[in-house]
């Protein structure tokens, strides 16, 4: 039995990996746990250029989930690479960079930078972030936009390009579509949806930005849709997100269509949720004696079993 799973030409040795933004870089959690126990290390959004981010308050929490409107806050590539990434090198074999930038120009400088680090194994493009006014999520709902973006990337990146979809359009599948043929190896499904809350008693609203991001269990049955979607419409593979708070949220994944799933919202929740979904995953495989558990991949697409 086996939780090995591959993603392009990369060879997870399980398919649970963070969610971009809501782990950090992983140093704030290695005191926690062996972070080589996950499947991958993702990163928070890297930019060209340091980010402040939105203003205050940035973050809060719904019934079922939480919105945030963060704003890609990060130190910028240079500081990322003078003092980070010889900090997390050693905390994981395969580190997933994800970028973003304002323009197609931003993405290439850093998908060249990246290239010029072993340690990098893989691009995640960040196209869907809802939260800042340039790049960001118009480039995820702007097909030709994306389109640019991730064919410039694949003329100069030589590993594993993995485009983060937005969910806030018509139909993703022309954007996962378009992903595939510019040259992706594979996709991410979701980012958060956009959404706002009001202060009542203020009669204004709560985020500094007005609008968030939505995330958490309340959008995991329109990411599951998604995913369920884009397996049917690309052929490479989903790694699915949104909403995983338990062992049978990440089969949901899983048999909609997703080789790989990430946890966003829950490691706000429970710092010790992904180590623990991995041995539970493990013990799930082992009972329902699977060869591996890429076979329960779109199992739904097939009818399921029994
Ligand atoms: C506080 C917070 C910060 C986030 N920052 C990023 C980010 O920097 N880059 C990114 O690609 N996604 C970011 N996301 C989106 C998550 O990676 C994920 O796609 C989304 O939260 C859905 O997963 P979840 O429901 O498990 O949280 C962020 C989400 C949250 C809640």
């Amino acid at each position: 039995m086996s939780l090995m799973v591959n993603i392009g030409e990369l060879t997870l040795k399980n398919p649970v990996m963070p969610a971009s933004g809501t782990f950090g870089f992983g140093l704030e959690f290695k005191d926690f746990f062996d972070l080589k126990k996950l499947g991958a290390l993702v990163v928070k959004t890297i930019t060209k250029n340091p980010r402040l981010g939105n203003v205050p308050p940035r973050v809060f929490e719904l019934s079922s989930g939480l919105i945030n409107s963060i704003g890609l806050a990060n130190p910028g590539w240079e500081y990322f690479r003078e003092k980070i990434l010889p900090q997390i090198k050693a905390l994981h074999e395969v580190l997933i960079l994800n970028i973003a930038g304002e323009s197609v120009e931003e993405f290439v400088f850093l998908a060249n930078e990246a290239q010029k680090f072993e340690e990098i194994k893989a691009l995640e493009l960040n196209v869907s972030c809802p939260n800042v006014k340039k790049g960001g999520m118009a480039f995820g709902t702007d097909l030709e936009a994306l389109k640019q973006i991730v064919s410039a990337v694949r003329k100069i990146y030589r590993k594993p390009i993995i485009v983060k979809l937005t969910p806030n359009v018509t139909d993703i599948t022309i954007f996962a579509k378009a992903s595939e043929n510019a040259g992706a190896d594979a996709l991410t499904l979701i980012n958060t949806f956009t959404g706002m809350v009001i202060d009542v008693k203020n009669k204004k609203p709560l985020l500094g930005n007005f609008y968030g991001g939505v995330s958490g269990p309340a959008i995991r049955p329109m990411a599951i849709k998604m995913v369920y979607d884009c397996f049917k419409a690309v052929s490479i593979p989903i790694i699915g997100v949104g909403g995983i708070d338990s062992l049978d949220a990440a089969l949901e994944f899983i048999m909609a269509g997703a080789t790989a799933v990430q946890v966003g919202s829950q490691n706000l929740v429970d710092p010790g949720f992904l180590p623990r979904l991995v041995e539970q995953l493990e013990l799930y495989v082992k009972d329902s004696a699977l060869g591996n558990i890429s076979e329960l991949t779109g199992i739904v697409h097939r009818g399921g079993e029994g």
